[in-house]
């Protein structure tokens, strides 16, 4: 198959095909996700929890990205890999050009960011010096102890439409993806409409252009706590390629994620 690429996704979003992604972490399941035709993978700081065993992302560093991203890549060296800038990493433009670029190295095809109006400069620079950016608005885990818990965003009216503007200002300042993490439905489907560039929902409804679950939690590795949003593909499937592939058929027909996986409103 030939090598994804932002110009393929964005094709996608106006072919209404939908983009099915996974977390990865290590070269191994990077390679299974790859040979199940994963539409790209992340390297999420989502590692603090899954690898680490932290209770939140803050503690994770570029290093520790970094590393994390090498494997990947050794492992899926066709795939199209995004890499998350962790916490205070790019609290400056400048910080986040000399950091991403770590990512970058390490062999990631863009990288990931929190945060909607702040940002704008940062992604400019970035895009401008060669770094693809996604942004990712709605629940911003690095600002958990800013929110005070890790709750719905964007329920109020006001709220809503603060979002979808800072949405619309992400894509100006030139993103080219979008995640929505945990916002109401209905919200997932203003913004997945305004904008052209395509968006990438974890418990933002079926609506968006694409989804993205952390690999733990789709095969049902995090036993304390499920958030509302996830499934388990592996409890229906009992192998590990098998629900990689069930994952990718629900996705691409629209079957998942259904409305008990989604925030109403
Ligand atoms: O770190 C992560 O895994 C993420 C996804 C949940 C989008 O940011
Ligand atoms: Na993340």
């Amino acid at each position: 198959m030939a090598a994804m690429t932002i110009a393929k996704l964005t094709e996608m979003k106006k072919n209404g095909e939908k983009i099915a992604s996974l977390t990865a972490y290590d070269a191994s399941f990077a390679k299974l996700f790859a040979a199940q035709n994963i539409d790209f993978m992340l390297i999420g700081d989502s590692l603090g929890n899954t690898i680490q065993g932290a209770s939140s992302t803050l503690p994770v560093t570029v290093d520790d990205i970094a590393y994390h991203t090498k494997a990947v890549r050794n492992g899926a060296p066709d795939a199209f890999v995004m890499a998350d800038m962790p916490f205070m990493s790019y609290a400056t433009p400048e910080q986040a050009c000399q950091e991403a670029a770590k990512l970058m190295r390490a062999g990631a095809n863009m990288v990931k960011l929190e945060g909607g109006d702040w940002l704008l400069d940062t992604i400019r620079q970035l895009v401008e010096r060669g770094v693809p950016v996604c942004a990712h608005l709605g629940l911003l885990p690095q600002s958990v102890n800013v929110l005070g818990g890790y709750k719905v965003q964007g329920k109020e009216a006001s709220a809503a439409d603060n979002t979808l503007r800072q949405a619309q200002a992400l894509e100006a300042a030139g993103a080219q993806l979008l995640v929505l993490e945990c916002i109401p439905t209905s919200l997932g489907k203003r913004i997945s409409e305004a904008l052209s560039i395509p968006t990438i929902g974890i418990g933002a409804g079926p609506h968006c252009d694409g989804q993205i679950l952390v690999m733990h939690d789709m095969f049902g590795l995090n036993s304390d706590y499920l958030p509302k949003f996830v499934k388990n593909f592996l409890a229906e499937t009992g192998d590990l390629a098998a629900a990689v592939a069930l994952y990718v058929k629900q996705v691409k027909e629209g079957s998942f994620p259904g409305p008990e996986h989604s925030f109403k409103g």
